[in-house]
């Protein structure tokens, strides 16, 4: 007899339902949630009414993140009604941060952090109990390296695969360190066969993922691996399939990634370098570890070997203590650059961090906001100009699905990362095409397919 299917399993096949917020390292890491108790025996569900469990993935990287979780909480209680044996699961970074504000919400069940998702079966069957599954330890080592995600995105085409996990960088105003640990390295092989079982099953896109991917290593018997190294085997997998990474810092930049990616064509020609600010005075500040200079000469780099290169980033305004002077540097630095294309944040003091501890949060909300609109105009005019350089061009599209204003036209991404929409044809996902763009607006090109 077999005594196991004598004692009910966790699953059962309960249906699992999963709402992911924050960055992309969150969307990769509910896929591995989903795999992990898929094995259970729950079934993964889009639909949040038909749910036996439900799971958000939080992030605390700003204030108003964790305002819209308390919001979404407020609101799952109703599905709760005529549906008693029902769990809510808060997991991720703001699980990590407010373990017990949330444990003693009545309408919460489970809380995991961002390293404890191996047991999550264990913290559904305490909740099952009666009780409240809790845990948030933090890990030196866990990477789920060998955990095959459950791709939830089904566009088939591009793919997330997460590289490292953590961060030490201690940027004063940031709380990831805090709510992911120390970085860790995932074992080359295991990102290897992902990315070969994922171009296997027709996905031509992946991208690397890492809080600070270019520190990427990893050394065992066989010798070290560093982050040049690794995109080199990826990209090898297939000249087919696309090689993309985020997040690189640029204290990290190499000439050696630079080399790398010059020499492998799949690799795409965009590069997503936040700078944070364009005063030195507000790096140092910030602990980013480069100065504006430093910053500029990284950009000359990538200009000089990788001429076709976008150049991405992520912005702060109103960190504490920043003048008219450090924001007019900002901007300047952003039309040096010419950003292709910018996340622009207003600064949010996040409790724990070293700048909450020791620097006054002094600028206030009106200016904050008056340049973040300034930031948020220029980054518009930048794009503008950059796609407008693009007209007349041609390049090689990969199709990612139907365009969501018309059913006959297509959309796709060319290698620096920008949206072009053309005509459909006989084109479907995963296809690559010569497109010749025709026209555009500071979000999108549209384009002609030229055989
Ligand atoms: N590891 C990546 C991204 C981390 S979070 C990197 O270093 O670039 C994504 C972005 O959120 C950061 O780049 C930063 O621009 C922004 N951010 C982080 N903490 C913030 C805070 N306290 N207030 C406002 N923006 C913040
Ligand atoms: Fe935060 Fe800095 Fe680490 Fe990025 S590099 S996650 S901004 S501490
Ligand atoms: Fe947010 Fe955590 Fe990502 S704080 S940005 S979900 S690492």
């Amino acid at each position: 007899m077999d005594i196991s299917r004598m004692r009910p399993l966790t699953g059962e096949g309960r249906k699992l339902y999963i709402e992911t917020y924050g960055c992309q390292m969150n969307v990769g890491d509910s896929e591995i949630v989903v795999s992990i108790l898929q094995d259970e025996g729950f079934v993964y569900t889009e639909r949040v009414e038909q749910a036996d469990v439900v799971l958000i993935n939080t992030c605390s990287v700003r204030d108003n993140a964790e305002q819209r979780v308390w919001g979404r909480l407020q609101e799952l209680k109703r599905y709760r009604k005529g549906k008693p044996h029902l769990l809510i699961g808060v997991i991720g970074c703001m699980a990590e941060r407010l373990k017990e504000q949330l444990a003693e919400r009545g309408e919460v069940d489970i809380v995991a952090g961002p390293d404890a998702y191996r047991d999550l079966p264990r913290l559904v069957r305490l909740a099952d109990e009666g009780g409240k599954g809790i845990n948030v330890q933090l890990s030196r080592e866990e990477t789920y390296a060998e955990i095959a995600p459950v791709r939830l995105d089904k566009n088939g085409v591009s793919a997330f695969i997460a590289i490292m996990r953590g961060c030490n960088n201690m940027c004063s105003y940031c709380v990831v360190p805090y709510t992911r640990g120390n970085e860790r390295s995932r074992d080359p092989r295991t990102i290897l066969r992902e990315a070969e079982a994922l171009f296997a099953a027709g996905y031509r896109e992946v991208t690397l993922l890492g809080q600070n991917v270019n520190s990427y290593r990893w050394s065992d018997g066989e010798g070290q691996v560093d982050f040049p190294e690794l995109m080199r085997r990826v990209a090898s997998v297939s000249p087919l399939l696309r090689v993309r990474f985020a997040t690189s810092h640029p204290k990290d930049m190499s000439d050696r990634l630079l080399e790398t990616m010059a020499s492998m064509p799949n690799i795409c020609r965009c590069i997503h370098l936040p700078a944070q600010s364009g005063s030195t005075r507000m790096l140092e500040l910030m602990n980013r570890k480069y100065t504006r200079e430093w910053y500029l000469g990284r950009i000359a780099a990538i200009r000089r070997l990788l001429p076709d290169c976008a150049i991405t980033t992520d912005l702060i305004a109103g960190f504490c203590g920043e003048t008219e002077e450090d924001h007019r540097q900002t901007l300047s630095l952003m039309r040096e650059v010419g950003y292709e294309f910018a996340y622009m944040f207003k600064y949010s003091e996040r409790p724990g961090t070293r700048a909450a501890r020791h620097m006054p949060d002094d600028v206030g909300e009106e200016v904050k906001n008056a340049r973040l609109t300034e930031i948020i105009n220029l980054q518009n005019e930048l794009s503008l100009e950059s796609n407008r350089r693009d007209v007349g061009k041609v390049f090689e599209v990969l199709v990612e699905g139907d365009s969501k204003r018309s059913a006959d036209r297509i959309f796709g991404r060319n290698s620096q990362n920008k949206v072009i929409v053309f005509d459909k044809g006989d084109h479907r996902a995963g296809d690559y095409v010569r497109v010749k763009v025709t026209s555009c607006s500071s979000a999108t090109l549209l384009g002609e397919e030229v055989r």
